[in-house]
């Protein structure tokens, strides 16, 4: 019933909101180079790379880092090729997109990680959705189950990580991988594994967050008591700084979590998250942040803190589901539109044949850890990919553009 009335509402505010400010299609021009630069680097792209062994980075030498179908960011090459499908309507980016998901099936039998949402929703997730090929399906279930069984009704939490002293580690990403539990628990008539869904989402909201909605980026479990032992960062500045694709991914998380459960506790943690990134004093003018908003003062050998486009590819993705979901959702799609045209601008969009074909440049990976700063990641394509679509919906610009 609870179920419902959220449904009701989310209904009606998302009307209310999409006539609220649906727009004619805009001219704007930056949108119409952009797929087209796009084009051209996945054409590229594909034509570079072995299918299974998927750009990941550039290294510091100026190789390209590839990953084994093993590592967390597998999925999003496949998965950029077949939304540069969606944005172009180039069939051969569709054929390339095909290959490359289909390399990647031995993921089916990883169990060691929570990233098969990543992993396998990113790749064998679009390729369902898109072409309603059934042959995508057993690899998707496999995965799924696999991701629904590292949950833990102790801790009321989907175990992150496998690695590491921590007990039950969780991280803040992990939220992410919550939408491939959501689609599967439908799609394969697993109504648990929307409820673990619901059950992390709620588990995070608690120990995840400090009182300004930032948050942690790892909070270690007792498995045996279910308390938290303790709250720290991995690829953050420090334990108690706000790494800037952490507090991304909470934002996109709550938001899509929101969308799949109608459950008004996670819409309002979405727009809790979204007011610490908008209105956070060192947000850079041109919106896309420094790789945590503490670092400030912890440079690079150049003397610089470096912008981590891949947080701002995904709060622009946050930011546009969350404007068609609430009455002054313009203040989140005007944000979200800046972002698109800064990460559009020479700046941060390669030009074309440029940057080992990646799409956009500087995203940083882990830097205290000296790994992948200021470099192209392949995540940070998938999600400008991603948050392209969600904005030509919103614009109501037709895609596949002519
Ligand atoms: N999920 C790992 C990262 O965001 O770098």
């Amino acid at each position: 019933m609870k179920r419902r009335f959220y449904a009701i509402v989310s209904g009606l505010s998302f009307f209310a909101a999409t006539q609220l400010y649906a727009q004619s299609a805009p001219s704007k021009n930056w949108f119409r180079q952009s797929v087209s630069v796009i084009e051209q680097q996945l054409k590229g792209a594909a034509a570079t790379f072995t299918p299974g062994l998927n750009p990941r980075s550039v290294n510091p030498n100026g190789t390209v880092r590839t990953a084994p179908y093993t590592d967390w960011t597998t999925g999003f090459f496949p998965g950029s090729l077949w939304y540069g499908y969606e944005l172009t309507g180039n069939k051969d980016l569709a054929t390339s997109a095909r290959k490359f998901t289909l390399a990647l099936d031995s993921i089916r039998y990883v169990t060691k990680t929570h990233d098969l949402g990543f992993m396998l929703y990113c790749s064998y997730g679009n390729a369902w959705r898109i072409t309603g090929d059934k042959m995508y399906l057993p690899v998707l279930e496999d995965g799924a189950q696999h991701l629904y069984q590292r949950f833990s009704p102790k801790t009321g939490v989907i175990r992150s990580w496998d690695f590491g002293d921590w007990k039950f580690p969780v991280i803040i990403d992990n939220m992410m991988n919550l939408e491939y539990l959501y689609w599967a628990g439908t799609q394969f008539k697993k109504p648990v594994y929307s409820q673990v869904a619901n059950t992390h989402a709620l588990t995070t909201m608690k120990h995840h967050f400090r009182k300004d909605y930032s948050s942690y980026h790892v909070v270690d479990y007792d498995p045996v008591t279910g308390k938290v032992r303790g709250k720290e960062t991995h690829q953050g500045l420090a334990d108690e700084s706000a790494w800037a694709r952490g507090q991304a991914w909470g934002l996109y998380g709550y938001i899509m979590c929101y969308n799949n459960s109608g459950d008004a506790r996670f819409l309002q943690q979405a727009q809790h998250i979204a007011r610490f990134i908008m209105t956070h004093p060192r947000m850079p003018k041109n919106k896309i942040p420094v790789w945590d908003f503490d670092a400030h003062n912890a440079l690079d050998a150049d003397g610089r803190a470096p912008r981590d486009a891949s947080a701002a590819a995904v709060i622009a993705c946050g930011l546009l589901d969350l404007s068609t979901k609430v009455k002054d959702g313009k203040i989140y799609a005007d944000y979200a539109e800046d972002i698109l045209e800064a990460l559009s601008s020479p700046d941060f969009l390669a030009a074309p044949g440029d940057n080992h074909y990646f799409l956009l440049k500087h995203s940083v990976g882990a830097f205290l850890y000296n790994s992948e700063i200021d470099t192209p990641l392949n995540y940070a394509d998938y999600y400008y990919l991603e948050a392209l679509k969600k904005y030509a919906a919103l614009k109501k610009i037709a895609l596949p553009l002519q």
